[in-house]
Formats: C-alpha cells, sequence, structure tokens
C-alpha cells in the first residue's frame, strides 16, 4: 500500500515571509514543501530560484521537492543541490531525448529525481523514464500559476501510469499530480493511482491548515 504524501505548494505561500510559512506547513502535517521555480522563459511567470531554497532550507526539516518549470535544467542541478534540495522534477517537454540522463544527472547531485509532464503531453512520454526516476509526476493544470481548475483528463493518465507501473514491476514508484487539487476531487486523484498530492490555494486558502492537510489524505 503506497503511502500517501501532501505537498503543498509555496507558489500560494507569503513570499515575505516565506521561512516562516514553511514552519508553519511543516508545523501543520506536510509531508514535502513543493517549490515552484519559473524562470519566466519556461512558463511566463518568475518566481524564484536555488536562493530561495537555501534561505528556506533551515526553517525546515521536510524534504524541499523542487519543481523546476526552466529552460534547460540540466544547468541549474549543481545550484539546487547546494541549496539543500532533496527533490528536483524536470519537464520532458522542456529535457527531450536529454530526460533520462538529466534524471540521472539529478541523482548524480544526491538528489531524488523526477520528470513531469503538461496536461497535453500523452502519459506514454513518461514510460522510458521510470527506471531513471524516483517519482513522476502529472500536471493537472497549464503549468505558471496557482489558484486553477483541475483538469479532469488527468485521472484517467494516473490510471494508465500507474498500472503501466504495475506491469513493469515498478507499482511503488511515487506518482505525484500536481495542480488544482482540493479536499473535494483529491479522493478521485488518489483512488486514480496518485500517491503525492500537491496542493497551494487549497492549503493556503483553509481556515483550518492542519485538517485540510489531512484530509487531503483522501481520509
Ligand atoms: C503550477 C504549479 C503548481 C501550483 C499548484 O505551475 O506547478 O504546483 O502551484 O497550486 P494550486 O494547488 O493552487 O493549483
Ligand atoms: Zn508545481
Amino acid at each position: 500500500m503506497l503511502e500517501i504524501k501532501v505537498a503543498p505548494s509555496i507558489l500560494a505561500g507569503d513570499f515575505a515571509r516565506m521561512g516562516e510559512t514553511v514552519r508553519m506547513l511543516e508545523q501543520n502535517g506536510a509531508d514535502y514543501i513543493h517549490c515552484d521555480v519559473m524562470d519566466g522563459n519556461f512558463v511566463p511567470p518568475i518566481t524564484f530560484g536555488a536562493q530561495m531554497v537555501e534561505q528556506i532550507r533551515p526553517y525546515t526539516k521536510l524534504p524541499l521537492d523542487c519543481h523546476l518549470m526552466v529552460l534547460r535544467p540540466d544547468t541549474r542541478l549543481e545550484a539546487f543541490a547546494q541549496a539543500g534540495a532533496d527533490i528536483v522534477s524536470v519537464h520532458v517537454e522542456e529535457c527531450r531525448d536529454r530526460i533520462v540522463q538529466t534524471l540521472r544527472a539529478i541523482r548524480n547531485h544526491g538528489m531524488k529525481a523526477g520528470a513531469v509532464i503538461n496536461p497535453d503531453t500523452p502519459v506514454e512520454q513518461l514510460y522510458d523514464c521510470a527506471e531513471a526516476a524516483d517519482m513522476l509526476l502529472l500536471m493537472s493544470v497549464h503549468p505558471g500559476w496557482g489558484g486553477q481548475k483541475f483538469i479532469p483528463s488527468t485521472l484517467e493518465k494516473i490510471e494508465k501510469l500507474r498500472s503501466f507501473l504495475v506491469r513493469s514491476g515498478r507499482g511503488e514508484l511515487d506518482i505525484e499530480v500536481d495542480g488544482g487539487i482540493t479536499e473535494e476531487n483529491v479522493r478521485d486523484v488518489i483512488s486514480a493511482g496518485a500517491n503525492v498530492i500537491v496542493a497551494g490555494s487549497a492549503v493556503f486558502r483553509s481556515a483550518d491548515m492542519r485538517a485540510t492537510i489531512q484530509r487531503l489524505r483522501g481520509v
């Protein structure tokens, strides 16, 4: 049975007080801190880089789960490793035929490696990543912004990916889903086969963060 992990996204957090924000997330039961790195090129917005990861590192013991929405992520790995990142996920759409070697490079930097695909990318494009990855990430919104609506066709991609992994003997591999997840739709996401839940708005707009994080585990 896969452990369900909740990874609040700090994109929805307070950029002026990010240290206290991640400390609060840990105190309220989060499993990972999801860090949405955007370079203004792969996606239009700019958020933050490795320096933010370095600055929040001392405030939490939780794994820092860095989602690189950047061009040439292979050139950023050293900086994120130095900053204390635990997981780095890179986009298949950007890495293309370099995706497996990029995943290997992430591991060579002592971090766990994730491969990400956007909503319009067929799930089959993740299949070749499975052997070099520690986590596979399905975007359930178009990357760049928080607060968007969950794209329902993601559920079928999760099911296809989980059954592919089970068939190929990697049934225990983490599948992370990212974008538009709420207490209302999380059970569908988990029953489809995902076990790492990213949520930004749903966590930060909650009146009871601890209860929301608990409910995002599908309980
Ligand atoms: C979007 C990011 C997501 C987003 C999730 O590009 O990758 O992690 O911050 O935020 P919500 O949960 O508000 O959709
Ligand atoms: Zn993300």
